[in-house]
């Protein structure tokens, strides 16, 4: 993906305090940083923040994180939630390859992975977010019932995703090939950015998701 980049995102980053900066030292105490008890949410490539902002005002009483490596889009959430000010939602500007540094195994109930990059090249499937690696690191970290969403319209990636779920510890609960069709999963679904844009042109949203067992 090709980024703009965003005049003064980095300034704008640093000093907002929606955004933590040292997110490896609240590993085991993310509970005193949203001075509550809420369970903790966590979307990892969030770009703009526009699921995240809805999902925050939807569910006030869930404390949501979002965890983004480029700032050019990261900036826009900031400003977002700048404006919203809502109690329950910060941000990362970190590389998921790292999670494990920020979190105590259970300290995150629910991952949504909403459009992640798909990495077409073989030589660099590592990257993906839905691959085997990726999946062992969220397995260690969820508490058991802990769920993993996974939404994109690209067929390939979710594929793939499905067939590395499959062969990882999770339990697949649920697949859609045609999310915003199906009656049931559809409702209260929020819309990211990129599950606008693709829906408006047609594309069915494919949608993923597993549920860490016992
Ligand atoms: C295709 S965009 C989707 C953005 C948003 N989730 C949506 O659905 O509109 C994928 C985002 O994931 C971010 N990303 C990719 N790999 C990442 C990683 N290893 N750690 C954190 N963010 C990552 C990218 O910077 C990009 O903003």
């Amino acid at each position: 993906m090709r980024l703009r980049k965003v005049q003064g995102a980095e300034e704008k980053i640093s000093e907002s305090p929606f955004c933590i900066k040292d997110p490896a030292e609240k590993k085991g105490q993310w509970q005193d940083v949203f001075k509550n008890k809420a369970p903790l949410h966590l979307e990892i490539g969030m770009g703009k923040g526009k699921f995240l902002l809805e999902k925050a005002m939807s569910q006030p009483k869930i404390n949501f994180l979002g965890l983004e490596l480029h700032e050019s889009v990261l900036v826009r959430g900031v400003e977002k939630q700048e404006e919203a000010e809502l109690d329950n939602l910060l941000f990362l500007r970190e590389n998921a390859e790292s999670i494990e540094e920020f979190f105590e195994p259970g300290e995150i109930g629910h991952i949504y992975l909403n459009f992640s990059d798909p990495w077409p090249k073989d030589r660099h499937k590592k990257r993906r977010l839905t691959g085997g690696v990726f999946l062992a690191r969220y397995d260690r970290l969820l508490p058991a019932g802990g769920i993993v969403e996974f939404k994109t319209d690209n067929k390939d990636l979710f594929d793939f995703s499905l067939e590395e779920a499959e062969n990882s510890p999770f339990r697949v609960d649920t697949v859609s090939y045609d999310l915003h069709s199906d009656p049931v999963l559809s409702q209260g679904n929020i819309m990211t950015e990129y599950e606008e844009r693709f829906s408006a042109k047609g594309n069915p949203i494919c949608y993923l998701r597993l549920v860490k067992g016992e």
